[in-house]
């Protein structure tokens, strides 16, 4: 099994196509070098380079990229994003955000909540 490359969203943000630099883009936690394939874009090089270092999951999706697209952009995958950057699930959809209450803020609010009762 090849492993998989990760990157962080600062180091892909270091890729933006300025002075020589490659043209990267994130679209669902997957990692992009289109720097080579920007000048065959159907969609124009600016569309690309306006994304460049970004995640273009929302634009890409907008535009409404067909198959082709995906079956092109599987040979420009250079990695992932690290596990703790990632916003999709194994299914490609958007991850729930998980809020975790410190239980000693939970008691608190709890108090509050039968103080207010008893109160009110
Ligand atoms: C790895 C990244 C990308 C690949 C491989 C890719 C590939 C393609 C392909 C193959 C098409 C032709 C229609 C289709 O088959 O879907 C297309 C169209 C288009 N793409 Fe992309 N694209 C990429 C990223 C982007 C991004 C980031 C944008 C930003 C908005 C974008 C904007 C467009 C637009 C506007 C068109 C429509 C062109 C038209 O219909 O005249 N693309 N792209």
């Amino acid at each position: 099994m090849v492993d998989v490359k990760r990157y962080t969203l600062s180091e892909v943000a270091q890729n933006k196509g300025r002075e020589g630099q490659a043209i990267w883009v994130v679209y669902k936690d997957s990692v992009y070098d289109v720097t080579n394939y920007i000048r065959e874009h159907p969609g124009g090089e600016d569309t690309i380079i306006e994304e460049a270092g970004l995640d273009a999951t929302k634009v890409f999706d907008s535009v409404g990229h067909t198959a082709d697209a995906k079956t092109i952009m599987e040979k420009l995958k250079i990695g992932e994003l690290v596990e703790h950057e990632k916003k999709y699930d194994e299914n490609g959809k958007k991850k729930k955000k998980v809020v975790t209450v410190p239980p000693e803020k939970y008691n608190r609010s709890c108090i509050n909540v039968i103080t207010c009762g008893l109160l009110g």
